[in-house]
């Protein structure tokens, strides 16, 4: 199976070298379909222009078009695998740390509960593998992605999350893992670990606007979700703000970093780097948790019981801080949670 499909695509690889042989300059594709309208009526970032039909597997299959993908993957830290070492042999840790963990995950719903030896980081044929179809005018494109669907949370093993395209690659690692029940209600809450809040990479939850402790105040809490009032979820996308088009392999493509322009598409002025107040009220936030004795100057939790107001306070604190996007993935909901929060400790 494999080989005929790898048959096929060296005739059709054949056939389209034969093609740029007698055209100086490969012709470009028709642009692509512009994005959804945000909910505020701001365009979507324009999608990535097509590539001409019969050109359509050489565009993405020559090694010019590898080496600054190549060269910005470099840069990233999914290639360094900082953790890859102390957590990517770990059963419950691998999924997300290495390649041999994700890829079993994927496969068959669980990782080796031995663990691994040997695990390497996240690299290409983690995340891609073959295409799914080669229809790509009438099917779109899936880059040859791996998990290109839904997402089921592991946190609660219900949530579905969706973000409709190639950014649903993002959310199997990009997510809390299911370690503590978040604070709701009044009665007292044990916080049992120095580890207490998401870990570690909570951003899909946050741009979709859930998994926080919503403590009612003077601040409005944005909706959720495709619906919700979060333009960042509805008119961009992990792709548009990390893998933007880009010269220089330190920003954009495949190095994750945001580009400046997946910004100007809508700040026409050039975008705020944190959300109004961002560092102020999170060291406020910070000092009162502290003074409650919940938190220690390195972030960590110290374990007691505690009333629930404050162990909720303190899972946003963890949650805003574990996303290390000072705001930005979602602007509305991270003040609402600042100011709430706030209040209610005071
Ligand atoms: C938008 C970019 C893009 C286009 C266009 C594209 N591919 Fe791919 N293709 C990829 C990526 C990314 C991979 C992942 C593996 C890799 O990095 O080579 C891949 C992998 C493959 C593989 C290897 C899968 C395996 O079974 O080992 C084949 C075969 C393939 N593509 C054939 C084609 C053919 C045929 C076309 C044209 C009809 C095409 N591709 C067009 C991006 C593209
Ligand atoms: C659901 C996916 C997931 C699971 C499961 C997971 N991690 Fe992580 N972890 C991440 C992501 C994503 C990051 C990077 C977050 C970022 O850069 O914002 C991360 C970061 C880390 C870091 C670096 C922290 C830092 O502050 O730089 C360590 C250490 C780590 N994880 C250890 C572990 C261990 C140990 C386990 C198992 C007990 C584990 N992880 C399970 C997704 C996961
Ligand atoms: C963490 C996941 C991840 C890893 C690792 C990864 N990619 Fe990708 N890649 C993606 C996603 C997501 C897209 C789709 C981007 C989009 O929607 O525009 C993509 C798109 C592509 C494309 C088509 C878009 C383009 O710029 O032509 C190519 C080719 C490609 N990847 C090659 C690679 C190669 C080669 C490597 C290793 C050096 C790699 N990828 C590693 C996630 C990944
Ligand atoms: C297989 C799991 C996995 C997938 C899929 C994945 N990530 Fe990551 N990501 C990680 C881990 C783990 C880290 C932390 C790297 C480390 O220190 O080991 C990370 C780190 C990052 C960072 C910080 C990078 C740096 O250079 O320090 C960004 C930004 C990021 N990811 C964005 C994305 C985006 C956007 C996608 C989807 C296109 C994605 N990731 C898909 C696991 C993943
Ligand atoms: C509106 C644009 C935007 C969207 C959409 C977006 N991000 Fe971000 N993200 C940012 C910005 C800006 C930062 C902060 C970067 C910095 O500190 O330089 C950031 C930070 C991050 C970081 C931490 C990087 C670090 O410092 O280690 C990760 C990981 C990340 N984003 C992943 C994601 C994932 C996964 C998604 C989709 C669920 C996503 N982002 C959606 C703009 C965006
Ligand atoms: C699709 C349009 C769009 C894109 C793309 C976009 N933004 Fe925004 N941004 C908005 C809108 C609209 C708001 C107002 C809040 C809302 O509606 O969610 C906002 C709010 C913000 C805020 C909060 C400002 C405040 O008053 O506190 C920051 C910070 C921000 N954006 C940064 C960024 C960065 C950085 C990027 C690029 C990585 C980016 N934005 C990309 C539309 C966009």
């Amino acid at each position: 199976m494999k080989n005929l499909k790898l048959i096929g695509f060296l005739v059709i690889f054949a056939s389209s070298l034969t093609f740029i042989q007698c055209t100086s300059d490969p012709i470009m594709g028709p642009q692509g379909i512009s994005g959804i309208d945000g909910t505020d009526g701001i365009d979507g970032v324009n999608g990535v222009n097509g590539v001409d039909g019969t050109a359509s597997c050489v565009a993405c299959h020559n090694n010019s078009h590898r080496e600054p993908i190549n060269e910005s993957y470099a840069m990233s830290g999914h290639a360094a695998g900082g953790a890859v070492g102390y957590a990517g042999g770990r059963n419950g840790c691998a999924q997300c740390h290495s390649n041999e963990g994700y890829l079993d995950y994927l496969n068959t719903g669980a990782t080796n509960p031995d663990g691994y030896t040997g695990q390497g980081p996240v690299s290409c044929m983690t995340c891609h593998d073959q295409h799914s179809t080669f229809d790509f005018e009438n099917d779109g494109h899936d880059f040859a992605l791996r998990s290109i669907d839904a997402e089921v949370l592991y946190y609660d093993g219900i949530t579905v999350l969706d973000f409709e395209g190639t950014s649903n690659n993002c959310i199997a690692c990009h997510q809390p893992r299911n370690s503590y029940v978040i604070p709701a209600g009044s009665d007292p809450y044990e916080i049992t670990s120095k580890r207490f809040g998401p870990h570690h990479g909570p951003q899909s939850t946050v741009l979709e606007g859930i998994l926080t402790a919503n403590i009612p105040g003077s601040v409005g809490y944005p909706g959720s979700g495709a619906n919700g009032d979060n333009t960042h979820r509805t008119g961009s996308s992990c792709v548009s703000c990390h893998m933007g088009a880009s010269t220089d392999p330190n920003t954009g493509m495949h190095s994750f970093w945001v580009t400046e322009d997946s910004c100007t598409a809508c700040h026409t002025n050039g975008a705020p780097a944190e959300v109004t107040d961002f560092t102020a009220d999170m060291a406020t936030l910070k000092q009162l948790l502290m003074d409650k004795g919940l938190l220690l100057e390195d972030n960590y939790l110290i374990p007691g019981t505690y009333p629930n107001i404050e162990a909720q306070a303190a899972w946003n604190y963890r949650t805003l801080l574990e996303d290390k996007s000072h705001g930005v993935h979602n602007p509305k909901l991270s003040k609402a949670l600042l100011k709430n929060s706030i209040e209610a400790l005071q």
